[in-house]
């Protein structure tokens, strides 16, 4: 039997090969607060397809505009920098997250479905606590399941199996992947996102996105683990999956002190998230 350790598997993908360059590009120019525009410019209109679909989306209804905008150096000055991050990774991963993740009995589509549900109440979860970058709630869950697609892709097999023990077992998924595996995909996707030099926040929201363990920064707790952890439940209890609701319940009293969020407040919450993620999944069908 071959042995999987995370750094065999990582060892073997530089970068997903699906996801392009020109998103790395992109994102290091946008991470980096000395970028002009017109260098981001520059690199973004290098691509015709993303900048097609770009200003396709900065000129929807989503943004209502008073003009329209036909070069990508308006579109960051008007749209903004952080919100020109969040469209172009949005952009640059939907085909590969548009397609099933076999290994995880996760059909086409829905793989995508739950990553942008899961952006979009990041995000709304952030501007509700006052969060400086809500846009970075949004990247941080779009991302935060990145090591299924990994593991569906170098280690079939196992996932198939650990995707049986907690369908038979009842048991969570990831304790399924450590129990198979030794790890599950939180730990490979934070350490395949720390191979990339993604900030070291985003590396520990993914990584801690199941566990709700605290994470601090110069002592102080930073939300943005907990706002990814709790986006992924709530998006889950749209469907009313009673798994999610006790994962909730156990996690409650952090979640309330960090957050303001308890159980009684969900009837009056869970409406409102799905409506703002109905309008960006609307926004997110403009780019197929
Ligand atoms: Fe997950
Ligand atoms: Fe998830």
């Amino acid at each position: 039997m071959r042995e999987l350790t995370i750094e065999s598997i990582l060892s073997r993908v530089d970068e997903l090969p699906e996801v392009p360059q020109i998103a790395f590009k992109a994102i290091q120019l946008l991470n980096n607060p000395d970028t002009q525009v017109s260098h981001l410019a520059e690199v973004i209109s290098s691509d015709q397809a993303l900048t097609a679909k770009l200003l396709r989306l900065c000129n929807s209804a989503f943004y209502g505009l008073a003009r329209k905008v036909t070069t990508i150096s308006e579109a960051v000055m008007i749209v903004g920098f952080s919100s020109i991050k969040s469209l172009v990774l949005m952009i640059t991963t939907q085909t590969t997250m548009n397609k099933g993740l076999l290994g995880y009995k996760i059909g086409p589509g829905e793989f995508w479905t739950h990553s942008i549900g899961a952006a979009e109440v990041s995000r709304v979860l952030g501007q509700m606590i006052d969060y400086p970058e809500p846009e970075e709630c949004f990247i941080a869950g779009l991302i935060h399941d990145i090591g299924k697609m990994v593991l569906n892709q170098y280690a079939l097999p196992e996932v198939y199996k650990a995707t049986n023990l907690h369908l038979k077992s009842q048991i969570p998924l990831y304790e399924a992947e450590k129990a198979i595996l030794g790890f599950d995909h939180a730990a490979i996707g934070g350490a395949l996102t720390e191979q990339w030099n993604f900030p070291p926040v985003l590396v520990e929201s993914i990584r801690r996105h199941h566990t709700f363990e605290s994470y601090y920064e110069n002592g102080v707790l930073h939300p943005l683990p907990l706002i990814v952890a709790t986006a992924n439940l709530l998006v889950d209890l749209f469907h009313e999956k009673g798994e999610a609701r006790q994962k909730f319940l156990a996690h409650e009293a952090l979640i309330s002190e960090v957050l303001d969020i308890d159980e009684a407040y969900l009837p009056e919450l869970l409406p409102d998230l799905q409506r703002r993620v109905e309008e960006t999944s609307q926004l997110a069908m403009l780019i197929s």
